[in-house]
């Protein structure tokens, strides 16, 4: 049985009072109880890891692990600007986003390099999120499968056995912050698509696997996405600010 696992992705968002705020009331939400065999994880840009790690100690905040938006292709090095995963670990991160579309489409990252990044993330220890997702074009053009299989057929060329280990986020480009959900149905068929794929190199592995969706989930479409069988929970973007609806998400 796979859990539930909702992650919220501040983006480049907040400071150093809307976090705390953030945290605190998150923290009293769970604190009156959470549904059982679930997962939540924030992730909050680079500078605020550390403060948002101490919060979550100081709290006792049990329910809440910290993840990252993203991390270095390379161990350590001349590479100004970017993040290791061993120091991501080190701020207390249980995950890593990875291959987010905003980074493929703003920052030319390519399958490669997501692979690459997923791989330093699972050898610091801690749980990649790679993202896929076609865009508007490409489902117009009835190209979406087609387009998100052949992102997951490099992941597996390159993770093999370790994709186990990891997360895999369904994001379709034309649903990212522009209200325009995919219906439920929609984002069922392409976790399916994205489960039978994985199945073909491995069984365990796609059973084991926990798909997330991504792509304006809100508290009032999140328990009919969650209800699906494929779907194993959210990548949660704009909503996930809102530390009410981020609430309302985890309970969905
Ligand atoms: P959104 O973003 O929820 O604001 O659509 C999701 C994401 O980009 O991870």
């Amino acid at each position: 049985m796979r859990p539930l696992i909702v992650i919220g992705n501040w983006k480049m968002n907040g400071n150093l009072a809307s976090n705390q705020d953030w945290i605190k009331t998150v923290a009293r939400g769970m604190e009156r109880g959470m549904p059982s065999g679930r997962k939540y994880a924030v992730c909050p840009p680079f500078p605020y890891l550390s403060q948002c790690a101490g919060l979550i100690k100081d709290i006792s905040l049990a329910f809440l692990s910290l993840g990252a938006q993203d991390a270095s292709a390379h161990i350590a090095g001349a590479y100004t600007g970017e993040v290791a995963a061993s120091m991501l670990k080190e701020m207390g991160c249980q995950y890593v986003i990875v291959g987010h579309s905003e980074r493929r489409q703003m920052h030319q990252e390519v399958d490669e390099a997501v692979a690459a990044k997923a791989l330093q993330v699972l050898d610091a220890g801690m749980t990649p999120v790679i993202c896929v997702g076609e865009t508007a074009d490409e489902r117009n053009s009835g190209r979406a499968e087609e387009v998100v299989c052949g992102q997951i057929a490099k992941q597996v060329s390159v993770l093999q056995d370790r994709l186990a280990d990891c997360l895999i986020a369904y994001e379709p480009i034309w649903a990212i912050g522009t209200g325009k959900v995919a219906s439920a149905q929609v984002a069922q068929d392409m976790h399916h698509a994205i489960r039978h794929q994985l199945a073909e190199f491995d069984e365990d592995v796609a059973a084991h696997v926990a798909i997330l969706y991504g792509g304006s989930v809100k508290p009032d479409n999140a328990v009919e996405l969650f209800a699906m069988p494929d779907i194993d929970g959210g990548l949660v973007g704009g909503a996930s600010l809102n530390p009410q609806d981020f609430l309302a998400i985890c309970q969905a």
